[in-house]
């Protein structure tokens, strides 16, 4: 789309980087001159992300490294090879995410709740404490959360999904205002329904697909490219007096009385 931030010579790192948003973000944010990591669990799809990234910018500015965010000890592994690697860490994007539909939240298996929340919450809390350690030492930093309008709005399927993006959102408002000091902004995005796998049983369905998107007063379904400029403009330096924030990208689905 054209659209650029200077990005160049940033180190960030994309967690949940091989598919979806997150190679979306990853391949932006090369483009535009940051060296990235990416990490996802399996590594056939970090190696397909590898190749899409390198073929933009070459080997040198790229890593790929399998890892489970809800493991402390990979978490720890991770941002001991990122730093080893380039030598700093400019910007976390805590992307992971994942859903299991859930019937309601009361008949939800407890072990199911434990899965989501680990992956979603827990993850994006392991990952933010070791880049904020990382960051506090250079002075300057920036952490993105992907949210979601689920943790808005009850959704449903999306109950416990959506009790941890409202935790995500939580903190991100307790981390900016911890890490302010220390020249680190932390903010989230929570976009609707993206047409990535992720939401997939959803929008290839044309009934419901049409259903979603009557829905929304822009009238379609975002791409990962509308949540990915979003994120790439609170990681730059443009963004550096917002903290705290989270910028709804929905196509006006939210505010809207329909
Ligand atoms: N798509 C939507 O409609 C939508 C709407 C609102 C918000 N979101 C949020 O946007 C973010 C990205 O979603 P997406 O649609 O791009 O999802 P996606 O296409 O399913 O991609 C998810 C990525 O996360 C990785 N991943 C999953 N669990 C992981 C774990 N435990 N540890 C490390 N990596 C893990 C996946 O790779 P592996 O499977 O190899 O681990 C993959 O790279 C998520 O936070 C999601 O909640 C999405």
């Amino acid at each position: 789309m054209g659209m650029r931030y200077d990005l160049e010579g940033k180190v960030i790192l994309i967690t949940g980087g091989s598919r979806g948003i997150g190679l979306e973000l990853a391949k932006m944010a090369v483009e535009q001159g940051a060296k990235v990591a990416i990490c996802a669990r399996k590594q056939e799809g970090l190696e397909a992300a590898r190749t899409a990234l390198e073929a933009i910018a070459g080997a040198g500015r790229v890593m790929v490294m399998a890892t489970h965010i809800a493991e402390a000890d990979q978490v720890d592994r991770l941002f001991e090879a990122v730093l080893e690697r380039f030598g700093q860490l400019d910007v976390l994007i805590n992307n992971v995410g994942m859903n299991l539909l859930t019937p309601s939240l009361t008949d939800s298996d407890p072990a199911l709740w434990k899965k989501i929340i680990d992956t979603n919450l827990n993850g994006t809390y392991l990952c933010s404490r070791r880049a904020a350690q990382a960051m506090r030492e250079r002075g300057r930093g920036k952490i993105i959360n992907i949210s979601s309008v689920a943790a808005h709005r009850a959704e449903p399927g999306l109950g416990v999904y959506g009790v941890a993006k409202a935790g995500i959102e939580a903190l991100t408002r307790v981390l900016a205002v911890e890490l302010a000091q220390h020249n680190i902004q932390v903010n989230a995005v929570a976009p609707a329904m993206v047409r990535t796998g992720f939401s997939a049983a959803f929008w290839s369905n044309e009934d419901i697909h049409e259903k979603i998107v009557s829905a929304v007063p822009a009238g379609r379904l975002a791409e990962p490219a509308d949540v990915a400029h979003a994120v790439l403009f609170l990681a730059s330096d443009a963004a550096d007096y917002i903290t705290g924030q989270t910028l709804l990208i929905d196509g006006g689905r939210t505010v809207a009385s329909l």
